[in-house]
């Protein structure tokens, strides 16, 4: 009897093996290589935009043999577009990349697959950041290029300008519409009315304006969300004779009756492009599934203007092959003089990667504005190739930034922003999501600590003022703290981001007080939180207990803090983009087409982290 079960066991294993080897098989490609299955959940397949989208996937997949892609497609219906996305889970894709239809209904379904493969959002980003990147537009951007572009061609005039959006639901065309306003209530001399096309399709625009007839006469720009809203528009204002109308619209693409063509066939005067992300998705997805490091949290495309003069230019943009770089590169930091932990890693994780990169860099400090401009104005001397900028504060850098437009040379801005009047006098962005980052501490503040009778009591240290992590730490945090009852910031003195401008920022605080009569010290960063410790034990209290402490940066001394109980939450921010950064760089003197943003992948440290987490720490 046992020999039978023996028997029965061994050929039931066996049964088991050939079937995962199958298994495998199955995914393995001709060349025995793993082949990954992308589940690809597309909003619809109507839009001419989401046609290029998924040309754009398979045409990029298809110079990969190990993947092998599988749309849905859910028709414009999110209830429908969540059944698509758990069936994609259940087919078992080794990852996922969704193009949300409605991406706030979307959120939770994408948060719960997000627990079980890698999840790539496009286009339309879910709230919060349940996901692994997100590559999509800045539509605010759009619209202000687009403003922009109007009024370039009104010049001065008093011109009356019909703005053709798509749905009024639609988040997106809400950003492009506010973009857009606020470019045009720059210009006194414009008046501008909106209508809205909620199908969003080319006959519902043409329909629209041709139902508005004779009201067109006076219209002197059509802004359209879209080409295709444009080419309706453009055909009912012909219908109608009203030949003056200049037509601005979006997307750009290379197909037919896409902006490029209008442009060219004379129907649009410009277009400002809105790419896919289809390539930059398959691509990050290979570097995720092959857990690569340094995949960034959301990246935000760049958008061009293109008008008839420049539409050949661009047309040469898009076909060029990447340029062989002229080896050595050489960029010119203006970085900030030392503040303490993270400002020292960040310099070092962009000193290595300039050498793996083989790019010559120079790195020069600075403790002020006046200092910084100074030493921007010697690189521009210098003629670097590239320069990159670490903002000591946001405004003062319109000037010298129009001067190095002037000399040719870009701008990489590199962890924190400036404050501009227009946007192209920097390339890219590289560096942390500091809102996100202010959130997350009010986010812990409130699961750590509940108000009693007595509100939370909690003192702000901040950062340098005018600086870009201090606004926007702040904004976070305050945007959090403002839906909350019985927490209050009863004060924010200023650190300046280090160790003894925290320990001041407490030391004065306590000054002449009988009781100390805080609960929570949010510190814009780990620096001055370390600074707050010390004050505090000087004043016999124990940090971590009698106060909580929440701070900003994961460096890992603050980190050593955290597991000594002296701090109690660290978010993230990360200064490890040096090899991001160069590689930016070297995609730049190349030729490439670079993302508007990179913003980087962060997380939040509390004494309940996994302990493998804490050992990846490299600052
Ligand atoms: O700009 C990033 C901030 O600069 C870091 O959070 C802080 O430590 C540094 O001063």
């Amino acid at each position: 009897m046992n020999r039978l079960f023996i028997l029965l066991g061994m050929v039931l294993l066996c049964i088991v093996l050939i079937a995962a080897v199958l298994a495998v098989q199955s995914r393995s490609s001709s060349m025995g290589a793993y082949t990954y299955v992308i589940g690809i959940s597309q909003a619809n397949q109507r839009d001419p935009w989401r046609l290029v989208l998924s040309k754009e996937l398979q045409s990029e997949a298809a110079k990969h043999s190990n993947i092998r892609l599988v749309f849905t497609d859910a028709a414009d219906d999110v209830e429908k577009q969540k059944a698509d996305i758990k069936r994609l889970l259940a087919s078992g894709v080794d990852l996922m990349i969704v193009s949300p239809c409605n991406a706030v209904a979307l959120t939770q379904t994408v948060r719960e697959a997000y627990r079980s493969v890698p999840i790539i959002v496009l286009d339309r980003v879910v709230d919060g950041y349940d996901y692994t990147l997100f590559i999509g537009p800045d539509n605010r951007l759009i619209g202000r290029q687009a403003g922009k572009a109007v009024l370039e061609l009104a010049k001065t005039e008093e011109v009356k300008v019909l703005e053709i959006s798509g749905s009024s639901a639609s988040l997106v065309s809400q950003d492009r519409h506010a973009g857009f306003a606020e470019e045009m209530a720059q210009a006194s001399q414009v008046e501008l009315c909106t209508v809205y096309v909620e199908d969003g399709t080319r006959d519902g625009a043409e329909d629209l304006l041709l139902s508005l007839g004779p009201e067109l006469a006076d219209i002197d720009y059509i802004f359209a969300h879209t080409d295709y809203l444009g080419l309706g528009a453009f055909k009912a204002v012909t219908a109608l004779g009203f030949d003056q109308i200049k037509l601005v619209s979006i997307d750009g693409f290379q197909i037919p009756d896409g902006g490029l063509d209008l442009l060219a066939r004379g129907v649009l005067s410009a277009t400002i492009t809105c790419p896919t992300g289809g390539k930059e998705a398959i691509q990050y997805a290979l570097d995720i599934l092959h857990k690569k490091q340094g995949v960034p949290k959301q990246v935000i495309l760049r958008n061009h203007t293109v008008t008839r003069e420049s539409l050949g230019q661009y047309r040469q943009l898009l076909a060029n092959d990447p340029l062989p770089v002229q080896q050595p590169i050489r960029v010119a930091h203006a970085q900030i003089a030392d503040e303490g932990g993270w400002r020292s890693a960040n310099k070092e994780s962009i000193a290595q990667a300039a050498k793996d990169f083989g790019v010559s860099l120079t790195s020069i400090d600075a403790s002020s504005l006046p200092e910084q401009i100074a030493v921007v104005r010697s690189f521009i001397a210098d003629a670097f190739d590239i320069i990159v900028l670490s903002p000591i504060v946001e405004s003062g850098w319109e000037t010298v930034l129009r001067e190095c437009k002037e000399a040719g040379i870009p701008v990489f801005l590199s962890d924190r922003k400036v404050e501009v009047s227009d946007d192209q006098l920097y390339y890219s962005f590289i560096g942390g999501d500091f809102i996100e980052e202010g959130r997350r501490a009010m986010r812990w503040v409130v699961s750590a600590i509940q108000p009693t009778l007595k509100p939370v009591r909690i003192l702000e240290i901040q950062g340098t003022a005018d600086a870009s992590p201090t606004k926007e730490r702040k904004q976070g945090f305050y945007e959090v703290l403002s839906l909350m009852k019985s927490y209050e910031v009863v004060a924010s003195p200023n650190g300046d981001y280090n160790f003894t401008g925290g320990y001041e920022a407490v030391q004065g605080y306590g000054q002449g007080k009988e009781v100390w009569d805080i609960d929570v010290i949010y510190s814009h960063n780990d620096d001055m939180a370390l600074g707050a410790v010390k004050a505090l034990k000087e004043m016999g209290l124990n940090p971590g207990l009698d106060v909580l402490i929440v701070s900003i940066d994961g460096t890992s001394t603050a980190l050593k803090a955290l597991k000594q109980g002296t701090l109690n939450c660290v978010v993230e921010c990360s200064p490890l983009f040096g090899p991001q950064l160069m590689k930016a760089i070297e995609d730049y003197m190349s030729g490439k087409d670079l993302p508007r943003r990179i913003i980087t992948d962060e997380i939040v440290f509390t004494k309940d982290t996994q302990e493998h987490l804490f050992k990846r720490r490299q600052y």
